[in-house]
């Protein structure tokens, strides 16, 4: 885009008129240089103010990512983890592992206190928590191929942490359903109680005097102040004085990792996705390859809806038993082979449904990790952005469940993620999401806990053409699938593939889970076959961003379910 255009913009935008809010989860650019979607329309004019700024699409992302911390603060902040996939201009594409690390004292049993499994251990206090890796991989995302400066990502986040912000419907929600958890916590209390102690409600406005402080801190210092710094020495004298195992060791090990994306092909198209210890890439893959021999547009919307939720129910099957954190235990690449998906779907039955166990895929375990040099140097949320320049940047980022562990550390602002409920506390043994695994998803000193965060592209001839990703859970994956297979096969745009009604099917428990909108003729064919099914109000939140050909411009979509709620 010409330069004098640019620099008119960036004049323009700048100061107070780059805060100016305009209600859009879903935005590109003026310039239409590049495009952000996110759950939180501060979060998502952050990143457009980036653009337009001079920053490209890595500029927008991390700056988003980093408002949603403050704004949208019980779903991801700087004290939880992210994946990223990027497609940068130069046709490279990395993904950057920056989920939390199990600390040196974690083991197998960690969790069996007094003889018994403590199932609230992993998800509130202390012992909930991971190493952080979202400070390690937006800095060195913005250090790698950002435009603009690392300290510039934070504008936006310092200025809604110290001004404060509207509440919003969805907050509002979240505070109510933690309400018990987040007063056992001083400094929790403090922020988000009121100072009567009663809970904030939507349209409330909330400050975070001490996350702005730490945003400025981490701006002007870099993450060596998080990892080697002020932050990591509060924190491990929180978890010393309160029964924690984290250490200022276990943050000054904290590794940033390049991972092996994992690679796909359906309908001609490239598919590019997360690799362990995300689920998500190998799932994506291996649905899509079950779902191929199949004309999915020309099939009745029952047969379609019966067919996905068997090819969930195979691919989580697989899950439970293979999957877990590849540094430390083989994951089988034969996943993703086409002729493992084909034997998988012997067993399926157009007419009924039908429990399944995993399959037995072969081939090599998956590419380890290999370390990212140099970071020191110098409830979940997607946040996708692309530029013209050709930079695609797809960022799930999460503290895991509403408020991570529910502990702010004191004199930070910063909650702690809760990610430690990730992994299988025993075999068998149900997390948060209701998720089985076994001994490859076990907890160990320094593994990954195994996710469902699936940021993902579409290239086609080596061009870029759809970025997708969701929050919630388990259904992360099968509302990845949902919205491929809604552009793909079905031919909608965008906005009309996230509108369109979402099933889930983990295999344990064995129940589909639809939506309550679903028609009432479509969900008595899918019980006739034999589903049982859970109605929900919806099924997750996602983002999209894909290009129109045509009209040489981005489609950004936004979750419909979230915009709603606001
Ligand atoms: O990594 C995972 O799969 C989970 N920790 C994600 C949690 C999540 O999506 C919560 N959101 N609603």
């Amino acid at each position: 885009m010409k330069l004098i255009l640019r620099l008119f913009l960036a004049i323009s935008l700048f100061s107070s008129a780059s805060f100016a809010e305009d209600g859009r989860f879903a935005a590109r650019s003026l310039d239409g240089q590049g495009a952000v979607a996110s759950v939180n329309p501060l979060a998502t004019r952050a990143g457009i103010a980036a653009i337009e700024a001079g920053g490209n699409a890595i500029d927008a992302a991390v700056a988003a990512a980093l408002t949603l911390g403050v704004v949208d603060s019980h779903n991801s902040g700087i004290g939880g983890g992210a994946f990223v996939l990027v497609r940068y201009a130069n046709g490279d594409i990395q993904a950057i592992d920056g989920r939390e690390m199990a600390p040196a004292a974690a083991h197998r049993d960690m969790y069996i206190i007094d003889g018994k499994l403590d199932k609230t251990a992993s998800k509130t206090g202390a012992l909930a928590s991971g190493i952080p890796g979202s400070v390690a991989a937006f800095d060195y995302l913005i250090r790698k191929a950002g435009n603009r400066s690392w300290g510039e990502a934070f504008e936006h986040g310092i200025h809604y942490a110290d001004a404060g912000f509207a509440v919003d419907p969805v907050m509002a929600k979240r505070f109510s359903r933690v309400a018990k958890e987040l007063p056992q916590f001083e400094a929790s209390k403090a922020i988000f109680l009121k100072a009567d102690g009663s809970l904030y409600q939507a349209g409330d406005w909330l400050v975070q005097k001490d996350l702005a402080r730490s945003y400025r801190k981490l701006a002007k210092h870099g993450s060596r102040w998080f990892y080697r710094g002020e932050f990591a020495r509060k924190t491990a004298r929180w978890m010393r004085e309160n029964g924690g195992i984290i250490t200022r060791k276990d943050f000054a090990n904290y590794q940033l990792l390049e991972r092996e994306p994992i690679r796909g092909e359906y309908r001609g198209l490239d598919i590019v996705s997360f690799p362990p210890p995300s689920s998500g890439g190998i799932h994506i893959v291996q649905m899509l390859n079950m779902l191929e021999p199949y004309p999915l547009a020309a099939m009745a919307t029952e047969e379609r809806l019966h067919l996905l939720a068997e090819v969930m129910r195979r691919a989580f099957a697989d899950r439970a038993h293979w999957l877990g954190d590849s540094d430390f235990v083989p994951v089988p690449a034969g996943l993703t082979d086409k002729a493992y998906a084909k034997t998988q779907m012997q067993s399926f039955a157009p007419s009924r449904s039908d429990d399944v166990s995993a399959g037995q895929p072969g081939g090599d375990a998956i590419d380890t990790g290999k370390i990212l040099d140099g970071v020191f140097d110098k409830h979940t949320t997607h946040v996708t952005a692309a530029d013209k320049d050709g930079n695609w940047v797809a960022i799930t980022t999460t503290l895991n469940t509403s408020f991570g562990s529910k502990v702010v550390i004191p004199g930070t602002g910063v909650l702690m993620n809760n990610q430690m409920d990730d992994f299988s506390l025993q075999p068998g043994v149900t997390n948060a999401f209701g998720l089985v695994g076994n001994e490859a998803n076990a907890v160990a000193a320094h593994k990954r806990p195994l996710s469902s965060m699936s940021p993902t592209l579409v290239l086609h001839n080596g061009k870029p053409v759809i970025t997708a990703g969701a929050a919630g859970g388990p259904t992360i994956i099968t509302q990845v699938l949902q919205n491929l297979v809604n552009v793909i096969d079905l031919g909608l745009d965008p906005a009309e593939a996230l509108a369109a009604q979402r099933v889930h099917h983990q295999w344990r428990p064995n129940m589909l889970m639809v939506e309550k909108s679903l028609a009432p003729e479509i969900q008595a064919a899918l019980k006739a076959k034999g589903h049982r099914l859970y109605p929900r109000s919806y099924l997750g939140a996602s983002q999209m961003i894909a290009w129109d050909p045509d009209a040489k411009e981005f489609m950004p979509a936004a979750e419909p379910r979230i915009i709603g709620q606001h």
